[in-house]
């Protein structure tokens, strides 16, 4: 069985890195984690007025997370923190049907600089703990990723063995996690 993961790719950049970690994810874990990219690219500024009338790429954003098994945060660094428009996507998510709710989320995060998002990932992880989002998220298992441009060969695959094999503990974490959730929620 495989692990229907939706990967919100917290970049609007056609060239990202983080899309291409999510990609190069996505084929080395293909045997155990189905993930499909989800794009925040359409998604319009949230509003009280506009959360009455959502267009259709915000009903369907929503509806491609309720969808999935779990959810994977791959999150750039903008200021010290995480992009505008991923934010506009959790804000989104935080009203009507509260999609992330309970869902077993991970996070990666990928920056040219040294420090691999770290200031981006903590404050994501502190805007997740609001009760209207509130995803199982795996704890530790923190995924820095930084000089991320030396890490990826011509095409853009990860390449970089000590980042692979980190991920390949975090991954395997991340599964056991996910069955443990699963089996709590169908005991309740
Ligand atoms: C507006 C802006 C602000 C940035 N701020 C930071 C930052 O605070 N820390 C950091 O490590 N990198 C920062 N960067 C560099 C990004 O981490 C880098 O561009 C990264 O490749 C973005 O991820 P992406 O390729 O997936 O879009 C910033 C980039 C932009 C465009």
């Amino acid at each position: 069985m495989t692990i229907k993961v939706k990967a919100i790719i917290g970049s609007t950049s056609s060239t990202s890195y983080n899309l291409k970690v999510v990609e190069s994810m996505r084929s080395r874990y293909a045997d155990r984690l189905e993930i499909t990219p989800v794009f925040i690219n359409a998604l319009e500024p949230f509003s009280i007025d506009a959360e009455n009338n959502p267009s259709e790429d915000v009903l369907d954003f929503k509806k491609d997370v309720a969808d999935s098994d779990a959810v994977l945060f791959a999150v750039p660094e903008y200021n010290f923190s995480i992009p505008g428009q991923l934010k506009n996507a959790i804000d989104w998510m935080s009203r009507g049907e509260l999609v992330l709710n309970n869902k077993p989320t991970f996070i990666v995060g990928a920056s040219m600089g040294a420090l691999g998002s770290v200031r981006a990932q903590q404050h994501l992880r502190e805007i997740l703990s609001n009760p209207n989002l509130a995803p199982a998220i795996l704890p530790q298992n923190e995924v820095y990723i930084g000089a991320v441009h030396e890490k990826l060969d011509d095409a853009g695959n990860l390449t970089d063995e000590a980042t692979l094999a980190f991920l390949d503990i975090v991954v395997d974490n991340f599964i056991k996690f996910y069955e443990k959730e699963k089996a709590a929620a169908a005991a309740n």
